[in-house]
């Protein structure tokens, strides 16, 4: 009997379809921007000194803005001719569902989330810097709406974390275990030449 190993498919398969470099990018520019707004917030709960809280305040609004312009240029750029490959037809018709469901439901997430915090900034009825400009203050402070902006960005903050968690798991499960070539769609091909 023979004991040699078949050798394992490769992570990015030739020649297999990819997204397109800029949907790549901004894929992974909002992973990038998720890790700055979310450690922004965790070091500011930590924070000993009020200017450190603020300033870390307004790197998070900032990358929240950020986040919010990327998914809308996200989404114009896939509606707009940016590819996206098909799933393996291996995967199983739910599976393939509840993927999209879930990318879905994440360009929901990212195209709101920023708008709660927006409002719930501009409820506190201060003006406050974001991006490198100031947005004026433009309502009285409402206590009672910045506190309900506040608990719905905060909730919806927890099933983003959720669903990416999923989201994530569920692509280096395919990358690391089945290797099916769905991770190899989200990452730059190299050298390999590239098929539409
Ligand atoms: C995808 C974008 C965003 C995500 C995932 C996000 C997530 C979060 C999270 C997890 C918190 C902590 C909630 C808590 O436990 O109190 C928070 C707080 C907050 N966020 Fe965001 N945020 C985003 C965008 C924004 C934007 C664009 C703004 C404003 C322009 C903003 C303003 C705030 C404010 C004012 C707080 C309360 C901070 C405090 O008073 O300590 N957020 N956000
Ligand atoms: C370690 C982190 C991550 C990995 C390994 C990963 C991997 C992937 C892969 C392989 C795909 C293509 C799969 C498919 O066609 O269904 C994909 C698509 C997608 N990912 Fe991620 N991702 C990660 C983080 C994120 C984050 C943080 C977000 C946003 C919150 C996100 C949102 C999306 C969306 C919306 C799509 C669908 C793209 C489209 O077809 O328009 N991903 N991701």
């Amino acid at each position: 009997m023979d004991h040699a190993e078949t050798p394992r498919a490769p992570l990015v398969a030739s020649g297999a379809p990819r997204y397109d470099g800029l949907s790549m990018a901004l894929h992974w520019l909002t992973l990038g921007l998720l890790i700055v707004l979310f450690g922004a917030i965790w070091a500011r709960e930590r924070a000993s000194d009020g200017d450190a809280a603020l300033a870390l305040l307004t790197i998070h609004r900032s990358a929240g803005a950020l986040v919010w312009a990327v998914t809308l240029a996200r989404l114009a750029w896939k509606v707009r001719g940016g590819r996206t490959p098909a799933l393996p037809s291996s995967t199983p018709r739910m599976q393939r569902w509840a993927a999209r469901a879930n990318e879905y439901a994440l360009y929901l997430l990212l195209a709101v989330q920023p708008v709660t915090g927006f409002v719930q900034s501009v409820a506190r009825g201060k003006p406050f810097p974001l991006l490198g400009l100031s947005v004026p203050a433009v309502m009285a402070r409402d206590k009672d709406l910045s506190h309900l902006f506040h608990a719905v960005h905060e909730a919806s903050a927890t099933v983003l974390l959720i669903l990416v968690g999923l989201h994530a798991c569920a692509a280096l499960f395919h990358g690391l275990v089945l290797r099916d070539g769905v991770l190899g769609t989200m990452l730059p091909a190299g050298r390999r030449p590239l098929r539409k």
